[in-house]
């Protein structure tokens, strides 16, 4: 029951979940961003220096969407503090039986903070002596409650069941967090500013990208009836195109895979033909060559091809475009985010889909 807090004169709560996240990141650094030392201020972690640089490894789980903004953060974690860090899914840490290492930090991420396959992996955590962090969105919450310390999200509640704007918000609270373990570490005052600076440009450049929402939308219509959907990015994109297709799956219904685009030609490259569109996520960076290389193996199969990037390719490449703003290259997943959550959603008003509530699924899984 969302209480109080009604649809804002928007359609579905997801629409308005989407066009809130200018202000929703917005909350999520404020009072946390230093200009003058170009740091990050986590008082919740309770944490000092020394106890800060200490750690060689991180580890972070979560699930579902949560998950995937792990995958973000850990990228994030490794460019900005050069510490080993990777994502996991709770469930699967949990049922593993892990070895717990007193010099990891793991971080655990939750919207709700009642999942339940994260609780039970963070109990097991601090069962065997691990220091646990939660980045998590709900006050008070089970999770929020186990762990350490954290960081809150200050997202406000999100009442769809499909996460949009905690997803944003964990994304940028996991930048904080590499500002922050970075500075106390190896990233140097002015990388530390670039970082700052292009966290400041994200609510402005999100607005942009909302602007876009009519253009979005027609795209959806043209791409909702193919039964499925192809998602692909490299590295910084690859989680995007995880999030990308869960989405579009939760709430269109449509079926969508998402893979690395250099996994493509070890398999799923057989699916590719005018029926299985495939969703690229091509940001202008390092790896913009690779990318459009593979735009080209998937247009030689015949394969239909929606970019979303920073500028439009040969039209040999991509049959659609989406252009987003360009922000440093390590803050480009949350950006690159935006377009795909617009696409799920006006995919779904197409098919006539229960948006906010997509059968079979809970707002938060508190079972096992
Ligand atoms: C997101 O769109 C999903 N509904 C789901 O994957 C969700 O992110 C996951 O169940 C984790 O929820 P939590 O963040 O509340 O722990």
């Amino acid at each position: 029951d969302a209480g109080h807090y009604d649809t804002g004169g928007y359609e579905h709560y997801l629409l308005k979940e989407i066009s809130e996240q200018p202000e929703t990141i917005t909350r999520t650094m404020s009072g946390r961003l230093d200009e003058r030392f170009h740091v990050a201020h986590l008082g919740g972690l309770n944490m000092d220096a020394r106890e800060t640089r200490g750690f060689r490894q991180v580890k972070i789980i979560g699930c579902g969407s949560a998950y995937y903004s792990g995958q973000i953060g850990a990228q994030l974690i490794e460019e900005l503090a050069r510490i080993p860090a990777d994502a996991e899914p709770a469930s699967e840490f949990r049922y593993r039986n892990p070895v717990v290492d007193p010099d990891t930090l793991y971080v655990a991420i939750s919207q709700s903070g009642e999942t339940y396959d994260t609780l039970a992996a963070v109990q097991e955590l601090k069962r065997k002596g691990g220091r646990v962090i939660g980045i998590v969105n709900a006050v008070g919450s089970a999770i929020a409650r186990e762990v350490d310390g954290g960081i809150y999200l200050h997202a406000g509640p999100e009442v769809s069941v499909a996460s949009t704007k905690a997803f944003t918000s964990t994304s940028v609270a996991f930048a904080l967090l590499a500002l922050h373990l970075g500075r106390v570490r190896d990233l140097s005052p002015a990388d530390g500013r670039r970082i700052v600076d292009g966290l400041r440009r994200l609510p402005g450049q999100i607005e942009q990208i909302l602007a876009q929402g009519e253009e979005i939308a027609e795209l959806a219509k043209k791409y909702a009836p193919h039964p499925s959907m192809m998602f692909v990015g490299r590295v910084r994109g690859y989680p995007v195109a995880r999030e990308g297709a869960q989405k579009l799956k939760e709430i269109s219904y449509v079926h969508a895979e998402a893979y690395p685009a250099s996994e493509l030609k070890h398999g799923p490259l057989a699916l590719i033909g005018p029926e299985m569109p495939t969703v690229a996520i091509v940001p202008d960076d390092e790896l913009l060559d690779k990318n459009l290389t593979t735009l080209g193996e998937i247009r030689a199969r015949g394969g239909r091809v929606l970019m979303v990037g920073h500028r439009a390719p040969d039209a040999k490449l991509a049959d659609d475009v989406i252009v987003i703003p360009k922000n440093e290259i390590e803050l480009d997943p949350i950006l690159l985010t935006i377009p795909l959550q617009l696409l799920a959603y006006y995919a779904a008003v197409a098919l006539g889909r229960d948006v906010d509530k997509p059968r079979n699924l809970a707002k938060s899984v508190t079972v096992e």
